[in-house]
């Protein structure tokens, strides 16, 4: 008996299944099987020849600047030759405008092929006139279908590949629809294929579903070797480029920018941007230096504490995680008597950012207690520290680079874990250490 060439395949996860499913037993998504053809393995033609490591040549000082030092800095120095690059975002927060001007500096490289699915090459133009980028090195493709998107880039030769956006792109060899998850695999292998073979770098840019994930996502961040994600809150204007995967630098470094009339505009001073707009001498504000791959970042955290009129009590956090706001309002309440069961507390990671580092949590203690208390903590005054249960603070990495920062914008004082408060900063700065909560509070409000 012949089988069957069909099957059906999560369109969240890649899961395969012979037959129609309303649940994905793997990811647990409702209603995401779509009918997909089975891909039948290739028999084996070639085996590859056996190398030993000390005999290759690898010339690994082969990258490319794009001349966007935000963009190089998270590629981890540059785009490397022959890598894959995934640029994941939310819909129109800048992906097609930071690669069209990434060009820029990948054009000196020789010919660039833009493959847009999405818009039609009047309208990049015109983007084009605005972020004040020409060259007759850009080639636009208008194209959606991978055996054309091919063709052309052998008949062209190009130096740099740039797909907007993979999920408009599909291989006529499947009968499925651009965007699901077999389109997605093949149209990325094929095109991650031809980048190897001429070793030059290919930038796919990919959609993010509601869930905050690139649709097909484990499938596509398999794939390539670079993901990189571009965030921000659509109401301010500072994005955010964080690197989630590199095979050729570390992650979770990240560029900041600012989305401007002009295009995007590098920053190069994240902590006084975020900095920029602090309200001095409010009960609620704190500042606390976060770091970001290698950069540390001051931000600002803020709290409001306000009594709850009727019901539960609501909590809310945006930048931090929920389950750690809880835990500190728990710290706080049992370490410090902080009646805060019949209160409102809402915590703001001022600008948009998202933090996940426990280093904030001393920060976010002191927002809450200083709004809770309607006291102000002095403006020159930053902190941070692990919290713990028994409301110890605990020490946190690369203190000295943190507290170098701070120093460089002004600040005078510093309250942070103790065995963070003895480095050597050679900075004209008041280093306070404490060993919990309580003498945290004592310190920051007397
Ligand atoms: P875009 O790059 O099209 O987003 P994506 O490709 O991620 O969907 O960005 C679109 C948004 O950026 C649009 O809402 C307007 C804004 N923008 C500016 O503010 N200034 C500019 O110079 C450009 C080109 C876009
Ligand atoms: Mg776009």
């Amino acid at each position: 008996m012949s089988r069957s060439r069909i099957l059906f395949q999560c369109q969240s996860c890649g899961y395969a299944s012979p037959k129609w499913l309303g649940k994905c037993p793997d990811c647990g998504e409702w209603n995401s099987f779509a009918e997909e053809e089975r891909i039948t393995k290739l028999k084996r033609q070639k085996t590859a020849e056996p190398v030993i490591l000390t005999e290759i040549s690898a010339s690994t000082g082969a990258r490319h600047s794009t001349d966007i030092k935000e963009l190089d800095r998270t590629l981890g120095g540059g785009v490397v030759m022959g890598s894959v690059v995934l640029i994941g975002g939310d819909p129109g927060i800048g992906k097609s405008t930071l690669i069209l001007q990434s060009l820029r500096g990948l054009a000196k490289l020789g010919k660039v092929l833009y493959v847009s699915g999405e818009e039609s090459p009047e309208q990049i133009k015109i983007r084009a006139e605005r972020l004040n980028i020409a060259s007759d090195k850009i080639i636009l493709l208008p194209e959606t279908s991978l055996e054309g998107i091919i063709s052309v880039a052998q008949d062209i030769d190009p130096q740099v590949i740039v797909i907007d956006s993979i999920q408009t792109v599909f291989s006529l060899d499947l009968p499925s629809a651009p965007g699901s998850v077999g389109q997605i695999r093949e149209c990325s292998t094929k095109l991650m294929f031809f980048a190897k073979k001429y070793a030059i770098p290919l930038f796919i840019i990919g959609h993010v579903t509601k869930e905050g994930a690139i649709a097909g996502p484990k499938v596509l961040e398999h794939i390539v070797d670079t993901v990189l994600y571009f965030e921000g809150d659509k109401g301010h204007p500072f994005r955010i480029l964080r690197a989630v995967k590199n095979r050729f630098g570390s992650t979770n470094e990240i560029g900041v920018f600012e989305m401007q009339e002009s295009g995007l505009k590098e920053v190069d001073n994240p902590s006084q941007l975020f900095l920029s707009e602090r309200p001095l001498n409010v009960p609620g504000s704190v500042v606390t230096v976060s770091l970001e791959g290698t950069r540390p970042l001051l931000v600002e955290i803020q709290a409001l504490v306000s009594a709850t009129n009727f019901g539960v009590p609501r909590r809310t956090a945006l930048g931090v995680d929920y389950n750690r706001i809880n835990l500190l309002i728990a710290v706080l309440d049992k370490r410090l008597g902080m009646h805060l069961g019949g209160m409102d507390i809402f915590v703001n990671v001022v600008g948009g950012l998202r933090i996940d580092e426990p280093a904030i949590d001393l920060g976010i203690i002191a927002a809450i207690a200083s709004s809770f208390k309607n006291s102000v903590i002095d403006a020159g005054t930053f902190t941070f520290g692990e919290v713990g249960l028994s409301g110890e603070v605990r020490a946190i990495s690369q203190a000295d680079t943190r507290i170098k920062e701070a120093a460089k914008l002004g600040f005078r004082k510093g309250i942070v874990p103790t065995n963070n408060a003895g480095g050597r900063t050679g900075q004209d700065i008041e280093m306070i250490g404490v060993k919990n909560v309580e003498e945290a509070i004592e310190i920051l409000f007397f």
